[in-house]
């Protein structure tokens, strides 16, 4: 069994002895990657000075416009921001709920993010709902679950577009269509969208969209997006108040204070490594990765393909049978792959049930996956 792309195992600098199927919970930066970030860090060193007080800036401008232009958008129609969490907050904080309003979330929701919405509605005397919605629905079925739950009282929707826990994605632009036609603002949780998905995001017009750089753009630690409709621009603010706070969107979230800038100037660099292989070819080959090893897992432990919802994506779930344990319980045996078989592999839970969550990089070989499938014997069957 031969992986295309294999020969770039070697760009990056990874723990030996170890598999790491877990490319979807951190991302890992290739090594020519940290080498650029290193080099910026090095070149700001040399003289702090110039680099904070006269070049940062235009520097960080820079950089955004490449992002922006990634991700088909405009320099100004985004800012750059340190991760999704940041920008959830960030969209929380300056919606302006009111008393008796409602948030709506799915029970697939990233943690972090529902928290966000929780105390922000909750904080203005609102309050959250949670809609159900089975792992194997149909987009159409999401539409309708999420149709039949709004109010007249809802004033926001939270969606991820690929979830977390459950590794599936949900119908955003059909979402982001409904909630226009309703009155109600979306908040659109991107985190593993750039790289993975061509983007129109002026059509999906969602009223706050974040994804990060550092998953599948494999960019430093440190780098998201974080797109605010212009009907939204006013309302927006950055957590911290800076130097630029009398600016419009998205200038006041360039520089916030003395930081580490160098995660965001190096993203173009990850962009061009990933470009010069070609985007299409890389996600194919990183979802045929996924694909290999959640077969011989499903294989091993008799889990059918109607227990799966397929995507175009690098990163998949298995079903494990019900556990006892909670997300203790998760993380106990999450811990046991990584330390008795030294394999990195995320154990999730959503929906009462606990996954195997299954990740393809160019770094995966199938020595990767067939060790995972032989500790997957020894622990769940
Ligand atoms: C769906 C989703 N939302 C939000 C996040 C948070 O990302 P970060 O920690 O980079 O803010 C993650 C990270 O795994 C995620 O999968």
């Amino acid at each position: 069994m031969e992986f295309d792309l294999q020969e770039y195992k070697s760009a990056w600098k990874l723990e030996e002895g170890v598999h790491h199927c877990n490319h979807g919970s951190f991302g890992s930066v290739p090594t020519i990657v940290q080498e650029a970030q290193r080099a910026i860090q090095d070149r700001v060193q040399l003289n702090t000075v110039k680099f904070f007080a006269r070049n940062a800036m235009n520097e960080v401008q820079d950089a955004r416009a490449k992002v922006a232009t990634f991700l088909n958008q405009k320099a100004e129609q985004i800012t750059l921001v340190r991760n999704t969490t940041e920008a959830a907050s960030t969209t929380m904080r300056g919606f302006p709920f009111k008393a008796g309003d409602e948030a709506i979330v799915l029970d697939h929701e990233y943690g972090a993010v529902m928290y966000a919405v929780k105390r922000a509605v909750e904080a203005a005397g609102g309050k959250m709902i949670e809609i159900v919605v089975p792992r194997l629905a149909t987009d159409e079925e999401v539409v309708a679950l999420v149709e039949a739950a709004l109010t007249p009282r809802t004033r926001m929707f939270v969606v991820d577009h690929v979830t977390s826990a459950t590794a599936r994605t949900f119908p955003v632009q059909a979402l982001s269509d409904l909630c226009r036609e309703r009155g109600v603002a979306i908040a659109i949780d991107a985190s593993h969208t750039p790289g993975n998905f061509e983007l129109d995001l002026d059509k999906l017009d969602a009223d706050f969209w974040f994804g990060n750089l550092h998953k599948w753009a494999s960019a430093p630690l440190g780098c998201g997006v974080y797109r605010v409709a212009v009907r939204w621009h006013g309302a927006m603010r950055p957590l911290i108040v800076s130097w630029q706070d009398h600016e419009n969107y998205p200038l006041p979230w360039d520089m916030l204070g003395t930081v580490d800038l160098s995660a965001w100037l190096a993203a173009p660099a990850a962009i061009d490594f990933y470009s010069a292989i070609g985007w299409k070819r890389v996600r194919a080959a990183n979802t045929a990765r996924m694909r290999y090893g959640r077969d011989l897992v499903m294989a091993e432990l008799g889990v059918g393909k109607d227990d799966l919802r397929e995507e175009e994506l690098p990163l998949g779930v298995i079903p494990l049978h019900k556990m006892d344990g909670g997300r203790d319980g998760c993380i106990a045996l999450q811990r046991r792959f990584a330390e008795v078989h030294k394999i990195e592999v995320p154990i999730t839970t959503a929906c009462n049930q606990y996954f195997m969550r299954i990740s393809g990089q160019l770094y995966n070989t199938p020595a990767d996956y067939e060790a995972l499938v032989a500790a997957v014997r020894k622990e769940l069957k």
